[in-house]
C-alpha cells in the first residue's frame, strides 16, 4: 500500500440536484473507500466540489431565464448540503468558480502553451446564425453515431456513455434555437492527444510508464480498460481545449488571440481536484504538493462511466504534458443505475432526488446507502425499485441486523444489568458460523477476523457490494450464535455457558460497530452509542480491531457497561412505498403530456350550446343482448339493445375494434331519440355512445355494472 491517498469524486455539474444514480455511481463508492482507508489508519485527502462551468450550466441558465452565476450559486448549496445529509464526508467541497481554481487552471494552460503541447488551428465549427453563437458540447444535439440515441449531445451520449465531437452527430440541431447549424471558421488551441496515444495505450494496459510499474492493470475494471482501448483503437485526435463562450475560465490574457476564449470545461474541471486540494491545504495549514506530486501517493478517481475517457486518457495526458504530477493508480468507474425499468433522467425528472429522500426519510439515510450498495452498478448497469428498497430494508436491515443487535442488548440488560459478562475461556458452545460444536471463543474471534479480511480485500479491489455482504454475514453469524445456543433456554441450567455465548455476541456487535462504518456510518454511530464506545475518529480502528482479534483479545472487556437499546432500523410499510411509486407515476403522466413525440392532438372544442339544446337529447342506459357482423361491412356490427321498456336494433361502427361475442352483455349508453337511419338495408334505431382517441380507437362509455336499462342520462 502507498503512503498517502488522494481520492477524488467527480465534480457534479451545478445545474441540478443529486439523484440516486450519482450516489451509486461515484459518491458512495468513494466515501466507503475513504472511510475504509481511514479505519486502516491511512493518510487520505478526499476532495470534490461543484463543476460550475461549461454548457451544462449556461444552457440551464438560458432555459430558466437567469444568469449562470445564479444557477451555480443555487445548486452548489443544494449539492453541498445533500452530500452532508447523506453522510458523504469530503475533506473539502470546493467550487470551480473560485479564484484559486481560475488561477490554477490558467497556470496549467500557460504551462502547456509554453511547452508547445497545443497546436493553434482554425477549423470549421457549427454555428447558430439565429443567435450568433458557436455550438460546442451541449449546445448541439443530434443522433448518436454509436447507439442511435436521437438526443445525444455534442460532447457525449448520455444513453451509451460514448464521448463525442459535435461533428460525429448525425442530423445536428442547435440546442438554442432548434435550427440546423452552419459551419464557420474559428481558432482554438488543440491538445496533441495523438502524440500521447502510444504511452497512454501502454500505461492503461500494462501499468508501465518509461519502464516503471505505476499500477497493476489487473486491478482495473474490465469495462474501464475496454472503453479506453476502444477509444485508443480509433486513434486519438487533437482535441480543442478552448471554447467560444462567455462563461468559464478565461484563456490567459497575455496569449495572443485569447479574447472571447474560455478553457474547455473538461480541461478546467479535473484541475478542480487540484485547486480543491490547494484550498484544503490552506485551510488546514498543510502542504498540498505531496498529495499530487510525490510518487508515494495513490491518486484514485471515482466516477460514472460517462466520465471514463476524460479521467483515463485526457486528464492523464494533461498531467503528463504538464509534468511533475502523479497519474491515477486506478479509476474505478461504475456503470449506470436505472430506476424502475428506465434510465434516470434529470430533465425528465425520472429520479429519486437525494435531498427529497433525506426530507421524507429522516433518520433513514443508511437505508438508502444500504440499498445503493446492494444495487451498485459495479460491473454492469443495475436497477433500483421501491419494492426492492422495501424488501431489502425489511428482510436484511430489520430481520438480520437490527434484530440481532436488539436481542443482544435486551438480553445483556436482562441477565447482567447491562454489563458485559465475564466468561471462562474454556467454555464451549455452538459456533454461529458452522453450527459445529464445541467451539471456544477464540475460534469465533478467528472466524470473524477472517471475514473482516475478506471484506477488506473486497474493498481494496472495489467490490463494495460483496464487501458489505461480508459484513452482513458477521451479523448473520451473530444471529445464528444465539439461535443455535438458545441462551434464553439455558440461562437456568448452564449460566456459565450463557455468559460465554453472550460475551461473544457482544463482541460481534462491537465488531459490527466498526465494520459497518464505511457503509452505514449513521448506524455505526448509533451502535457505538448503544455500547457506550467512543465515536469512530478515523484513527485506524479497523487496523486495531484486526490486531486484537489476531491476538485473541476481545474488544469489549468483561464488566464494560453498555447503554440503552434503540432500534437501528424499522419496517417500512406498504403505504410509504406506494406513495413513492405514485410520485413516479405522476412524473410519468406529466412527461407523456408534454413530450413532443407523443403529443396528444385533442379535438378542438365545439361551440357552446344552451342547456335546452342538451335536454333535447334522450340518452338512456341499456344492455347489448345480441351482436352480429353486417355482411359486406368492415365497420358495422348489428346489435340488439335492451332499453328496459323496449328493444332496439342499432348499427354501430365498432366492428374493427370488437368481436360480436365480446360485446354481448355489455352495459352501454344510447342516444335513443336519434332519427332512425337505414344503412346496408337495415334501420338503425339509435346510437351507442363511445369514447374515441386521436388514433380513432374506440371504447365503451358504460354505466356502473348492474345498473338497470332505460334510465335517463344527463
Ligand atoms: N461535471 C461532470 C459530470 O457531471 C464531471 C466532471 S469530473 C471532473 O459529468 F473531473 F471534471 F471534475
Ligand atoms: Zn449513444
Amino acid at each position: 500500500m502507498k503512503k498517502r491517498y488522494l481520492v477524488t469524486a467527480a465534480l457534479p455539474y451545478a445545474n441540478g440536484p443529486l439523484h440516486i444514480g450519482h450516489l451509486a455511481g461515484a459518491y458512495l463508492p468513494a466515501d466507503i473507500y475513504v472511510r475504509y482507508l481511514r479505519l486502516m489508519g491511512k493518510d487520505v485527502v478526499f476532495v470534490c466540489g461543484s463543476d460550475e462551468h461549461g454548457a451544462a450550466i449556461t444552457v440551464k441558465a438560458r432555459k430558466e431565464n437567469t444568469t449562470p452565476r445564479a444557477i451555480v450559486d443555487r445548486y452548489h448549496e443544494i449539492l453541498k448540503s445533500t452530500f452532508e445529509k447523506i453522510g458523504i464526508n469530503f475533506d473539502i467541497y470546493h467550487r470551480t468558480s473560485e479564484p484559486i481554481h481560475h488561477e490554477t487552471s490558467q497556470n496549467f494552460f500557460r504551462k502547456l502553451y509554453d511547452s508547445q503541447e497545443f497546436i493553434e488551428e482554425t477549423t470549421e465549427q457549427y454555428y447558430d446564425e439565429s443567435v450568433g453563437q458557436f455550438l460546442a458540447d451541449r449546445y448541439i444535439t443530434g443522433i448518436c453515431p454509436v447507439c442511435a440515441n436521437p438526443d445525444a449531445y455534442g460532447d457525449q451520449c448520455e444513453k451509451c456513455g460514448s464521448t463525442l465531437n459535435p461533428t460525429d452527430l448525425k442530423e445536428p440541431k442547435s440546442m438554442l434555437s432548434g435550427s440546423v447549424p452552419v459551419k464557420r471558421p474559428t481558432t482554438h488551441w488543440f491538445l496533441r492527444l495523438d502524440q500521447h496515444e502510444a504511452w497512454l495505450r501502454e500505461w492503461i494496459n500494462t501499468g508501465k510508464l518509461n519502464g516503471i510499474q505505476l499500477h497493476d492493470p489487473a486491478k482495473w475494471k474490465n469495462h474501464v480498460v475496454g472503453q479506453c482501448n476502444s477509444w485508443l483503437d480509433q486513434g486519438l485526435q487533437p482535441r480543442a481545449m478552448t471554447r467560444d463562450l462567455d462563461w468559464g475560465v478565461d484563456v490567459p490574457s497575455e496569449i495572443p488571440g485569447s479574447e472571447g476564449k474560455k478553457l474547455y470545461v473538461w480541461l478546467d474541471a479535473p484541475i478542480g481536484y487540484i485547486s480543491a486540494t490547494r484550498q484544503w491545504a490552506i485551510d488546514q495549514g498543510k502542504d498540498w504538493e505531496p498529495y499530487w506530486k510525490d510518487e508515494d501517493t495513490a491518486l484514485i478517481h471515482f466516477i460514472g462511466k460517462d466520465n471514463i475517457v476524460f479521467h483515463c486518457l485526457i486528464f492523464p495526458a494533461i498531467l503528463k504534458a504538464h509534468g511533475g504530477y502523479v497519474l491515477p493508480v486506478n479509476v474505478p468507474a461504475n456503470q449506470f443505475l436505472n430506476l424502475e425499468g428506465r434510465k434516470l433522467s434529470t430533465s425528465k425528472n425520472w429520479a429519486v432526488w437525494v435531498h427529497e429522500y433525506c426530507e421524507e426519510f429522516q433518520g433513514q439515510e443508511d437505508v438508502l446507502r444500504y440499498n445503493m450498495i446492494r444495487k451498485m452498478p459495479e460491473q454492469s448497469d443495475s436497477e433500483f425499485t421501491w419494492k426492492g428498497f422495501q424488501e431489502t430494508n425489511n428482510n436484511e436491515l430489520v430481520n438480520n441486523l437490527a434484530n440481532f443487535v436488539n436481542r443482544v442488548m435486551v438480553l445483556t440488560h436482562k441477565y447482567y444489568e447491562g454489563k458485559v459478562p465475564e466468561f471462562n475461556a474454556a467454555q464451549t458452545f455452538k459456533s454461529g458460523w458452522t453450527n459445529e460444536k464445541p467451539v471456544i471463543q477464540a475460534d469465533e474471534l478467528k472466524s470473524m477476523k477472517e471475514k473482516l479480511e475478506e471484506m477488506s480485500a473486497k474493498i481494496e479491489s472495489f467490490n463494495l457490494r460483496e464487501a458489505l455482504m461480508h459484513v452482513m454475514e458477521i451479523s448473520s453469524a451473530g444471529n445464528a450464535l444465539l439461535q443455535f445456543n438458545e441462551p434464553w433456554k439455558t440461562i437456568k441450567t448452564d449460566p456459565e455457558q450463557v455468559k460465554a455465548v453472550m460475551n461473544m455476541a457482544l463482541q460481534v456487535v462491537a465488531t459490527l460497530s466498526i465494520a459497518l462504518y464505511p457503509f452505514l456510518p449513521f448506524s455505526s454511530g448509533r451502535l457505538r452509542k448503544m455500547l457506550l464506545l467512543p465515536a469512530i475518529e478515523d484513527q485506524g480502528e479497523l487496523d486495531h480491531l484486526l490486531k486484537s482479534l489476531s491476538a485473541n483479545e476481545p474488544i469489549l472487556a468483561a464488566g464494560h457497561e453498555i447503554g440503552e437499546a434503540s432500534h437501528l432500523f424499522s419496517r417500512i410499510p406498504d403505504e410509504v412505498i406506494d406513495q413513492q411509486i405514485a410520485k413516479l407515476q405522476a412524473t410519468d403522466v406529466a412527461n407523456k403530456q408534454d413530450s413532443g413525440d407523443k403529443q396528444i392532438n385533442y379535438q378542438p372544442m365545439k361551440e357552446t350550446i344552451q342547456f335546452d339544446d342538451f335536454m333535447k337529447m334522450d340518452i338512456r342506459t341499456g344492455t347489448i343482448l345480441e351482436a352480429e357482423k353486417v355482411e359486406k361491412s368492415k365497420k358495422l356490427l348489428k346489435l340488439k339493445v335492451d332499453l328496459g321498456f323496449e328493444q332496439r336494433t342499432i348499427l354501430s361502427g365498432i366492428a374493427e375494434f370488437f368481436q360480436p361475442e365480446e360485446v354481448i352483455g355489455k352495459e352501454v349508453v344510447v342516444l335513443a331519440n336519434l332519427a332512425p337511419r337505414v344503412m346496408m338495408g337495415t334501420e338503425s334505431q339509435g346510437m351507442i355512445l363511445m369514447a374515441e382517441d386521436p388514433d380513432g380507437k374506440l371504447c365503451f362509455v358504460s354505466p356502473d355494472k348492474g345498473w338497470p336499462g332505460g334510465m335517463g342520462v344527463r
